[in-house]
């Protein structure tokens, strides 16, 4: 199949397949304290991740281009919505633009919509240097995401087989770029050996996309037979993966993967995140009620994740990350398995 098409059947079953995984973070609870002795108006939402500033903890995630003037469409939506909410936004892939020059325009609308927003490039680990600051070029990026897709590469009929050698080329990005690097999961989760590997080679941002929200097993299983059903139900839960991620030295963390309300972004950020990164149900609300009702969706979650900032006392995102929870069911139990208390 071409890459072109699978990218607009990648987007059909993102939208098609949207059963709903534990993310595990319903496992964590805020401790409730009864005096915050704060004011709502005083709560600044403002975060960092690595050495990009960021408004908001929010923000879309890695998803398409490369698939025509649907996903150019798409890209375009979404761009308008980044800008209006003052929020970042990753491309998809954009290893299509670099093997197909007709594609660079999908990519391209992303930049010229929002020509002053942070904008985040995207490739996966087979990617070389060059091919990184082409990436990077194509549409003025601030950082480029690296993405580690193996489940999906071999679920998918046409996937690679071959993983040899990411480590390397990821560590030469690294070394020889000047903008941020994020490595990122596609919805199985980083382990704490996962994040330990990349931080010893100098990786300072890692986006556990974890297990919880849209799942590229089940997207891929869709249209190969015989299915390896077994990848279906495989991978770290998001909760989980901040967790075993924060005990890697140094890195800043990104929470992705089915995250669905402010209670999320919050317990999120709690478990060690600096930002919080949504795909599927983001693409699900442009879909099927557009470009308001998305601007309107982000600002709501932006609104009350004040809300629960007010109630635990925290007017920033640093002191959110310090907010007591208590962990319980699968989660706490993964952890006690695991050796992290
Ligand atoms: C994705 N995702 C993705 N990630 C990536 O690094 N490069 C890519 O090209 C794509 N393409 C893509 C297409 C579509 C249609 C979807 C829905 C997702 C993965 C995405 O960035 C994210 O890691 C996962 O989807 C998990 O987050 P959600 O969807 O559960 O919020």
């Amino acid at each position: 199949m071409k890459r072109s098409e699978r990218k607009i059947q990648h987007l059909n079953s993102a939208l098609s397949l949207n059963r709903e995984f534990d993310n595990g973070l319903d496992d964590v609870r805020f401790v409730h304290h009864s005096i915050p002795d704060l004011s709502i108006d005083e709560v600044s939402i403002n975060t960092k991740i690595g050495e990009l500033n960021l408004s908001s903890p929010i923000f879309i995630n890695a998803m398409t281009g490369g698939g025509g003037e649907r996903t150019a469409q798409i890209n375009r939506r979404l761009a308008m919505v980044a800008k209006e909410c003052h929020i970042a936004m990753a491309v998809g892939s954009q290893m299509a633009a670099l093997k197909d020059w007709d594609e660079e325009h999908s990519y391209r609308v992303v930049r010229e919509e929002n020509p002053d927003g942070i904008v985040i490039a995207n490739l996966g680990s087979e990617a070389s240097v060059d091919q990184a600051k082409k990436a990077i070029e194509m549409i003025r990026a601030d950082a480029i995401q690296i993405h580690l897709n193996v489940i999906q590469e071999l679920t998918m009929p046409e996937g690679d087989r071959n993983f040899r050698g990411a480590l390397t080329r990821i560590e030469r990005i690294v070394t020889e770029l000047n903008v941020p690097i994020i490595i990122k999961e596609v919805g199985f989760g980083i382990s704490r050996e996962t994040a330990r590997q990349l931080s010893d080679i100098g990786v300072s941002i890692i986006d556990v996309g974890g297990v919880g929200g849209t799942n590229f097993a089940e997207i891929e299983n869709d249209r190969r037979d015989p299915k390896l059903l077994f990848f279906n139900d495989w991978g770290i839960t998001t909760a989980a993966s901040i967790i075993e991620t924060s005990q890697a030295p140094t890195v800043s963390i990104i929470s992705s993967g089915g995250l669905r309300d402010s209670i999320d972004i919050a317990k999120s950020i709690t478990l060690g995140a600096s930002a919080t990164a949504f795909a599927g149900r983001f693409l699900q609300i442009l879909v099927s009620e557009g470009e308001e009702a998305l601007i309107k969706e982000i600002e709501q979650l932006e609104h009350h994740l004040k809300f629960i900032m007010t109630a635990l006392g925290a007017k920033t995102i640093k002191d959110l990350q310090k907010a007591p929870v208590v962990i319980s069911g699968n989660t706490h139990h993964w952890l006690h398995q695991r050796g992290i208390e």
